[in-house]
């Protein structure tokens, strides 16, 4: 029994992969099937409810003409009072557990993408915009719900109503309803036309949406180039542009949706002409039946207008939500970009040697970045890498983090593929410190402890203090406690990338990685933070990239890099003495003579 997999799997197995809508149906009703079947229950119970009021209208007009039968005014005044409450107790149990089944759903689905999200690697997030992820995550959802609600709702509670009403039709007066029933469908028909429209409509209108989140997203990060540049106008240009697409199509939208009202309007009015003409003419010699018979069917036709209405929008409906549940299962099929492997093994403990075997890389699968580097980053020593930007130097680093995956080659710390690590035994290994710090909005002292969530305050505090960033924290309005806003924008750039060596200092880790860690300090900064890293980088495996060489000569190995191979390597001396591409930088960077050679 434990082997076999439940029903819904095996379901999902034999589905076609475009079946979108029966895979949310499956995955949403499996979960969540006590609280569907009982809605259900209560749904059939207001379909019923409701059919019996439309059969009791009749009863009491034939009941007022004889209104010396006491019993029985008194048992459809009860049978009257007794239907209605019943109905709307109904009503409100199938609403409830609806609201609440549908609610669960939303908040399982986010999570749900937000994790798929989480587990994706970097590659995902640059050619996936934030705008259009936090759009999806918040949007697709709520549409998949809608979809569920309205199928359920549509295919039970609506059907059945329209099911029990239409039988009591027929009971009244078969023929009236089977005139009736033709003229029906027929304007039902007339609305499948607008439903194609409706479904484009939709879709562009979500893209505009994305882009003006897009448009304000960007104002707001990217503030300061906005304003430096002057770029006010060209912003609100592309926000007019958004606003108006937007604007137009939700109106577009409108008039499609709405014209299915008034057409059914019109229809109910000449249907309703109809009945009353003839009934009064009596055709085919029909008996026209006693008024409570004829009342009794009026009110059940009219009754059957809104569940009829609601189960001709149900496709706009649901079409214009598989919108949002499509862009929500293409979140969640995403190809995962980086996985962990099936049998990680934590890293084992080691003295921290990093090794690229004939590593080739591309982001894009045919620009290539790394050509077969084949390098040795010995344990405990500093090596640096140098060479024109746009060498892959970067990308080297991203590769030794496991950002991403190497295409040919191996990745190798203290003589074990990195493929095969676990992630948390990976990062524990490494500490980065970029060009960028990302701070989370938060105080200082959280965002440093990031790196160590079991640090102490002391801890934190001296780890700062290495990095030379505890005397502007301490000038903080809050100190440690000072919020942090939106990526740390009133921070300068020194000191962000101080708060970054920071953490880099409290992580303690085997191997330490610098991407131009000083490049944004000021020439006074630079000092201390080349003297505060002299010291963590003792007897730990550094790989530092700088641009400026000042920062890379206490090295005790230099690594070229020019287009994606490694051109020298040796210590400062030899490739000093070897004359080449790193004597040539050398000296543009020292003024050309040998005077800065120790
Ligand atoms: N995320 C990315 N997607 C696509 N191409 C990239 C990405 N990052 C870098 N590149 C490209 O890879 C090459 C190497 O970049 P990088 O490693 O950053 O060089 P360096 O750090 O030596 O300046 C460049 O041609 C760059 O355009
Ligand atoms: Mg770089």
């Amino acid at each position: 029994m434990t082997q076999k997999k439940p029903w819904n799997e095996r379901w999902l197995e034999r589905l076609p992969a475009d079946s979108l809508l029966m895979r949310l149906l499956l995955e949403s009703f499996q979960e969540h099937r006590w609280k569907y079947m009982a809605a259900s229950a209560a749904m059939l119970l207001v379909a019923a409810s409701t059919a019996l009021s439309a059969w009791m209208m009749g009863e009491i007009i034939d009941t007022l003409s004889t209104p010396e039968d006491r019993m029985r005014v008194f048992m459809v005044g009860a049978g009257v009072a007794l239907i209605f409450a019943f109905k709307g107790a109904a009503f409100y149990v199938q609403a409830v557990l609806m609201a609440r089944a549908g609610n669960r759903i939303v908040a399982q689905k986010q999570m749900q993408l937000y994790s798929r999200l989480l587990q994706q690697g970097v590659a995902f997030f640059n050619t996936n915009e934030s705008s259009d992820l936090l759009l999806k995550i918040t949007q697709s959802a709520q549409a998949a719900r809608r979809v569920i609600d309205t199928i359920v709702t549509g295919f039970i509670r609506d059907l059945f109503t329209l099911v029990g009403l239409v039988a009591v039709m027929f009971y009244q007066q078969p023929f009236l309803s089977l005139i009736s029933l033709i003229v029906g469908p027929a304007a039902l028909y007339g609305l499948q036309k607008i439903l194609r429209r409706v479904r484009e409509v939709m879709a562009q209108e979500m893209a505009g949406l994305g882009e003006i989140i897009k448009v304000v997203q960007e104002t707001s990060t990217g503030a300061r180039v906005v304003k430096a540049f002057g770029l006010e106008p060209r912003m609100s240009g592309r926000m007019d542009v958004a606003v108006r697409q937007v604007e137009s199509r939700a109106n577009k939208m409108v008039r499609l949706e709405a014209a299915t009202m008034p057409l059914l309007d019109v229809i109910t009015g000449l249907a309703i002409a109809s009945i009353v003409i003839l009934s009064a003419v009596n055709i085919f010699g029909q008996a026209p039946g006693t008024p409570g018979q004829l009342m009794s069917f009026v009110t059940a036709f009219l009754m059957a207008y809104e569940p009829a209405k609601r189960l001709s929008r149900m496709r706009v409906i649901i079409e214009s939500g598989m919108v949002g549940v499509k862009m929500m299962y293409d979140l969640l099929d995403a190809p995962q970009t980086l996985l962990e492997a099936e049998n990680a093994v934590p890293l084992q403990a080691g003295p921290g040697a990093v090794q690229m075997e004939d590593v080739r890389f591309s982001y894009n699968g045919n620009e290539s970045v790394l050509n077969g580097v084949s390098v040795a980053f010995p344990a405990g020593k500093t090596t640096a890498l140098v060479g024109p930007s746009g060498g892959g130097k970067s990308t080297l680093l991203n590769l030794v983090l496991r950002l991403y995956d190497p295409t040919d080659g191996k990745v190798l710390i203290d003589g074990q593929d990195i493929k095969m690590a676990s992630f948390t035994s990976l990062r524990d290994k490494i500490a980065f410190v970029g060009q960028d710090t990302f701070l989370f909005s938060a105080t200082v002292m959280e965002n440093l402890r990031l790196a160590r969530p079991d640090a102490t305050e002391e801890e934190v505090i001296e780890a700062a203090k290495i990095a030379h960033a505890h005397e502007f924290i301490d000038k903080l309005p809050g100190g440690y406690e000072t919020q942090i806003g939106e990526n740390g924008s009133f921070l300068s750039g020194g000191q962000r990338q101080r708060l970054s060596i920071a953490r880099a200092v409290l992580r303690r880790a085997p191997i330490l990685l610098l991407d131009e860690a000083t490049s944004a300090l000021d020439s006074h900064s630079e000092v201390l933070v080349r003297d505060a890293l002299a010291r963590i980088t003792q007897g730990v495996t550094t790989i530092v990239i700088a641009h400026r060489l000042s920062t890379v000569m206490n090295a005790d190995c230099i690594c070229y890099l020019e287009a994606g191979e490694i051109l020298e390597q040796g210590s400062v001396q030899e490739l000093l003495a070897l004359n080449g591409k790193f004597k040539a930088l050398h000296d543009v960077q020292f003024g050309g003579g040998t005077s800065a050679a120790e």
